[in-house]
């Protein structure tokens, strides 16, 4: 029985260890407070400019000033650089008549990459091609 319970023990713990790809140069991208900022990333790159990006959700952001919902997520477009000018921005992606309260836009953001360099971001029920 103890075995079993070392076998177990060591078998949990070896599936919870974890660790940091670049500890010596972090890029670190901040949202707001409970907005969680950063429960979905994506890599993407505009083929127009060749750029790279990070696309960041953060399904608890508040709706953006000027239209009629408080809460709807989101998703910002971040540089992959540091500084001032790495300010992430924020995506417009919708009509303001799209919007639902809590509607968690920014789930899941998942990019096409070349060749179609589209994005997808996702609701818990609605799916929108970019
Ligand atoms: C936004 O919040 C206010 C204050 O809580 C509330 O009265 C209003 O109904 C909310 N708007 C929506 C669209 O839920």
């Amino acid at each position: 029985m103890a075995s079993a319970v070392c076998v177990l023990l060591c078998v949990c713990v070896r599936a919870c260890v974890s660790f940091n790809v670049d500890t010596s140069f972090p890029l670190l991208k901040t949202g707001g407070d409970q907005t969680f900022f950063g429960l979905s990333v994506a890599l993407h790159e505009d083929l127009r400019t060749g750029e790279h990006m990070l696309l960041v959700g953060a399904p608890l952001a508040g709706a953006e000033p000027g239209v009629p919902a408080n809460r709807t997520g989101g998703v910002y477009s971040c540089p992959i650089s540091e500084g001032q000018s790495a300010e992430c921005s924020r995506m417009k992606l919708l009509d303001p008549g799209d919007l639902i309260e809590d509607m968690w836009l920014g789930v899941s953001v998942v990019s096409q990459a070349p060749p179609g360099g589209r994005v997808l971001v996702s609701l818990p029920s609605v799916f929108f091609g970019i």
